[in-house]
């Protein structure tokens, strides 16, 4: 039974991952904090938090608020840096069996150059996940990836600052994820990750004030699921990239959907803080099904709603 999985094709190193199941950025810190729980290296891939080019504290608590069936989060890329990063972390990563693939994020199209130029050639580090739902503060504000011409411009600018494999992840906020996922495929970008967090927001009614310090934050977990999916369906349907599925994946039968709907992988986040060995759940689950149902190879899974 064979559930490994390409990510990068059309890379000159590719991006080989033993089976489909990820962590999602900022929802398993640098892996390191995990590593005493469960065996992580037994998954396809652990993207790290979201890294900027100085620390960052984040934003004023409170910056998490359950909702139903769902969290929304103001962390605001709270991190240790990017020198931090490739000192402290990256050497650790360099001896794991899983690879690493960093989230970056930034203000303007420069930072990304800069951050995708300081990764390239750091041992322990595998690929980049570009997180392009950052506000783009030179173009007052709005999010990198509701544009296709800076979700592609970001895109580019990566890819021509790093000989490493390079995933885009996209924003949900847009009512043309197509239109972006073509993009930033037409950029060059090996592979699309979707979906990152939906905005909303929740009261603190004694207060009578948002929940939320910054007001309104990101919806994540099951709540976001169909979205996803749906998400997921459609940009599988107009790039010829690999789609990384992710938006509430809690159980192996999530995953599965995912993949039914196109995903090449999965990436697993907020069901972690419930159960820190989700992703390693969803894997086993995954496999179990492919036995019973007598499925030698995961590529045979992949798109079959789409058929
Ligand atoms: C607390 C928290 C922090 C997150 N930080 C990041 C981040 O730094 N970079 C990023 O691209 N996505 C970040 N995300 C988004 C997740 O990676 C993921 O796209 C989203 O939560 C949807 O997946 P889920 O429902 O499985 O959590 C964060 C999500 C949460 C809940």
């Amino acid at each position: 039974m064979s559930l490994s999985i390409q990510l990068a094709p059309k890379h000159q190193r590719g991006l080989l991952l033993a089976n489909p199941v990820m962590t999602a950025s900022g929802t398993f810190g640098y892996g390191t904090e995990y590593s005493h729980l469960f065996d992580i290296q037994k998954l396809g891939a652990i993207v790290c938090k979201g890294t900027t080019l100085e620390p960052r504290d984040g934003n004023p608590q409170p910056r998490l608020a359950e909702t139903a069936c769902g969290l929304l989060n103001s962390i605001g890329l709270q991190n240790i840096g990017i020198k931090a990063l490739i000192k402290e972390k990256a050497p650790i990563w360099a001896s794991w069996r899983a690879p690493v693939i960093v989230n970056i994020a930034g203000e303007t199209i420069e930072d990304y150059a800069q951050l995708a130029g300081e990764l390239d050639g750091v041992a322990g580090v595998s690929a980049i996940e570009v997180n392009i739902s950052c506000p783009n503060i030179k173009a007052g504000g709005a999010e990198f990836g509701t544009n296709p011409e800076s979700a592609a411009k970001v895109t580019a600018t990566v890819k021509a600052a790093t000989s490493l494999p390079v995933l885009v992840k996209l924003t949900p906020n847009t009512n043309n994820i197509a239109e972006i996922a073509r993009a930033v495929a037409e950029a060059g970008a090996d592979a699309i990750s979707l979906i990152n967090t939906l905005k909303g927001m929740a009261m603190d009614i004694p207060k009578r004030r948002p929940l939320l310090g910054t007001a309104t934050g990101g919806l994540s977990g099951p709540a976001i699921k169909p979205v996803a999916l749906y998400m997921v369906y459609e940009v599988a349907g107009v790039v010829d990239i690999p789609v990384i599925g992710c938006g509430g994946i809690t159980t192996a039968s999530d995953a599965l959907e995912f993949i039914m709907a196109g995903a090449s992988a999965v990436q697993v986040g907020t069901a972690t803080f419930t159960n820190p060995r989700a992703p390693l759940d969803v894997l086993e689950g995954i496999e179990q099904f492919m036995e019973k149902e007598g499925i030698d190879n995961l590529t045979e899974l992949i798109g079959t709603a789409r058929q």
